[in-house]
C-alpha cells in the first residue's frame, strides 16, 4: 500500500487556498516544535461566516495537504461549525495519514482555532461555543 493516499498527494501537488490574505480579519499560527513546521491560517469573516480563507505552511507534504483540506472544509461555514473542525476530520477527509504524520493535521485544527480566536479578540466578539 502506498504510504500516502491519492487525496493527500492531490492536495500536496495542487494545494487549494494557498497564499496570504492581506486584509484578513483573523490570523492563526500553529507550530510543532519537534519537526519545526509552521502553519498560518488567514480568515476573512463576514456576518459570522468564513467568506475567504488562505494558508501559508512551511512544512512537510502532509502539513500542506492538511492545510489545503482544512481550508476547503471551513470555507463558507459559520464560526460555530468552523470550531468543530478536528484533526481527525481533516485526516479522514484526506483518506487517512500515516500514524507518524497525524500531528500534521493537528496543526490545521490548532491554526484554524487560533485564527477564530484572533478574530474574536480583535473584534470584541465572544468566542463561539462549540455546538454539542
Ligand atoms: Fe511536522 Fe508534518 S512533519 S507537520
Amino acid at each position: 500500500m502506498a504510504l500516502y493516499s491519492e487525496k493527500v498527494m492531490e492536495h500536496f501537488r495542487n494545494p487549494q487556498n494557498a497564499g496570504e490574505l492581506a486584509d484578513a480579519d483573523g490570523v492563526g499560527v500553529a507550530g510543532n516544535s519537534k519537526c519545526g513546521d509552521i502553519m498560518k491560517i488567514y480568515l476573512k469573516i463576514d456576518g459570522g461566516v468564513v467568506s475567504d480563507v488562505k494558508f501559508e505552511t512551511f512544512g512537510c507534504g502532509s502539513a500542506i495537504a492538511s492545510s489545503s483540506m482544512a481550508t476547503e472544509m471551513i470555507k463558507g461555514k459559520p464560526l460555530t461549525e468552523v470550531l468543530q473542525l478536528t484533526n481527525q476530520a481533516v485526516a479522514e477527509a484526506l483518506d487517512g495519514l500515516p500514524p507518524h504524520k497525524l500531528h500534521c493535521s493537528v496543526l490545521a485544527e490548532e491554526a484554524v482555532k487560533a485564527a477564530v480566536k484572533d478574530y474574536c479578540d480583535k473584534n470584541n466578539v465572544e468566542y463561539p461555543q462549540k455546538e454539542k
